[in-house]
């Protein structure tokens, strides 16, 4: 694990509170940010030059909200999480419960060794059977092929580690399916085992017969799992009006109907990646892979199901996991090139790609808990609005402090609407009209009276006393406020 944040807590009271540039001098206190850091993330989310590298006709650039969520300790190390997504609510959530579970349980993670499948498909095999049994004849020269096209991966302990063969009885006739298993350690991988399967095609057409067609990795990536583990007591879901066993309960109800309905279960599933997915495009991880894997992952028993599981322990705690598969990088793509994800790695402070997945996959975890939570007691629209009130305030106009002014007033009246929050964004720049107005009467008063008392006093045998206003003076009235 790395050391950058060892020993300092990502417990952040009143970080919402605070403005972006004191948020930056709090985060400052766990992980070191330097000035050109803390301008690169207010300024220049992606520079258009670097997007122009990217991909192919570009025409700008496209931002999403970078949130952090604070307060995760897992194992024993405490973490802050950079997530790029553009929902209300998320960040928030997942920071809450983090707190809760961090007061009253504790998170482990465990992930396997990043293990990619790479696979190539030979079609018109004659006799399939045979063709498998002399493709794994040659597994070392496969291996040793795979293993020339990246001898740096190899001199890491990476590379092509076993071959597998399948007959797959298609729709066009037998098929043999060759899966290349490759190590690929800090990478995503998805370059490296597309290469090595492609150059093992050649030799591959030789050995089986037949006709080489697809050369590519496989998204299940079912070798490459990250899991995660929470224990909670009931405690933490106490509140007012909630007593913690039933919000427990509710959590295996909520648990059960899932994993007995793929209907719920996708619903499920979109709060876990909801995570994930802002946790990969922060550090510029390709998320589609991700999220392709989970989804198959979660149907690889037949039917679709959940990606986490909720029970109870015997002391009555309650016990989350999740396991899925989690091929994402600290290499290659946009993980070095992309600035901001730069900076989110080094925030997350993670030395291995496999340590990025158990985060990513505790990460998961606790926003379905979050989720869950929110449906079996308050709804998650009370959440959801305060936010959606400060967007449609926003988009009525509404700047700085008048944002939170504007939709705590359409909140407080029920009524989350754009044309209430002009009205009352309209109203508001009366109100500043009026006060912009009688502070020029006032500033106009005032000299005028300074006029006055310097005539009067450059008059012989007056004194200084009409300096001071008076309390009919205009000067004390309140000024017209909203
Ligand atoms: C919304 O983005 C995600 C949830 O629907 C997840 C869930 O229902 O578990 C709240």
């Amino acid at each position: 694990m790395s050391q950058t944040n060892k020993g300092r807590s990502s417990r952040f009271p009143g970080f919402y509170s605070l403005d972006v540039d004191e948020r930056h001098d709090r985060l400052c206190e766990f992980v070191r940010l330097a000035a050109e850091e803390r301008y690169q993330l207010k300024h220049e989310a992606l520079p258009l030059k670097i997007a122009d590298q990217m991909v192919e006709n570009v025409i700008g650039v496209f931002g999403l909200p970078l949130g952090l969520a604070a307060n995760f300790r897992i194992q024993d190390r405490d973490y802050v999480i950079p997530m790029a997504i553009e929902e209300s609510s998320v960040v928030a959530g997942v920071s809450h419960v983090a707190k809760l579970v961090r007061e009253h349980g504790r998170i482990t993670a465990h992930s396997t060794e990043p293990v990619m499948i790479g696979q190539i498909q030979i079609v018109g095999v004659a006799d399939p059977d045979e063709a498998r049994h002399r493709v794994l004849e040659a597994k070392e020269r496969i291996l040793h092929i795979a293993n020339e096209q990246d001898p740096v991966l190899v001199e890491l302990g990476g590379g092509a580690k076993d071959v597998e063969v399948r007959v797959l009885n298609t729709v066009r006739g037998p098929m043999l399916i060759i899966h290349l298993l490759v190590d690929v350690r800090d990478a995503m991988g998805a370059n490296v085992v597309n290469t090595m399967c492609e150059a093992l095609a050649l030799f591959l057409e030789g050995r089986a017969g037949g006709k080489v067609r697809l050369r590519i990795v496989s998204n299940l990536a079912d070798r490459r799992l990250a899991g995660a583990r929470l224990e909670v007591s009931p405690a933490a879901f106490e509140e007012q009006e909630w007593n913690g066993e039933d919000v427990v309960e509710g959590i295996l109800d909520a648990y059960a109907f899932a994993l007995a309905d793929p209907y719920r279960a996708a619903t499920h599933n979109k709060g876990v990646m909801n995570a994930i997915d802002a946790l990969m495009i922060a550090t510029g991880n390709d998320w589609r892979a991700v999220e392709a894997g989970a989804h198959a992952y979660a149907a690889r028993d037949g039917q679709y199901r959940p990606l986490t599981s909720w029970t109870r322990a015997a002391e009555g705690h309650l016990v989350g996991e999740i396991e899925l598969p989690v091929p994402a990088g600290l290499i290659g793509g946009a993980t070095k090139v992309h600035p901001n994800a730069r900076i989110a790695l080094k925030l997350l402070g993670v030395s291995s790609a496999k340590e990025l997945a158990e985060v990513a996959a505790a990460v998961g975890l606790v926003q379905n808990l979050a989720a869950l939570r929110s449906l079996v007691t308050e709804g998650i629209q009370r959440g959801h609005m305060i936010l959606h009130a400060r967007n449609v305030a926003m988009s009525a106009g509404a700047a700085g402090e008048a944002v939170s002014h504007v939709a705590n007033q359409m909140i407080r009246e029920g009524k989350i609407r754009f044309d209430r929050a002009r009205q009352i964004v309209r109203h508001l720049l009366k109100g500043a009209e009026r006060t912009v107005h009688d502070l020029e009467a006032r500033l106009r008063h005032e000299s005028l009276r300074e006029a006055e008392t310097r005539e009067s006093e450059s008059r012989p045998g007056k004194t200084g006393r009409a300096t001071q206003p008076q309390r009919d003076d205009k000067v004390d009235e309140p000024l017209h406020h909203e």
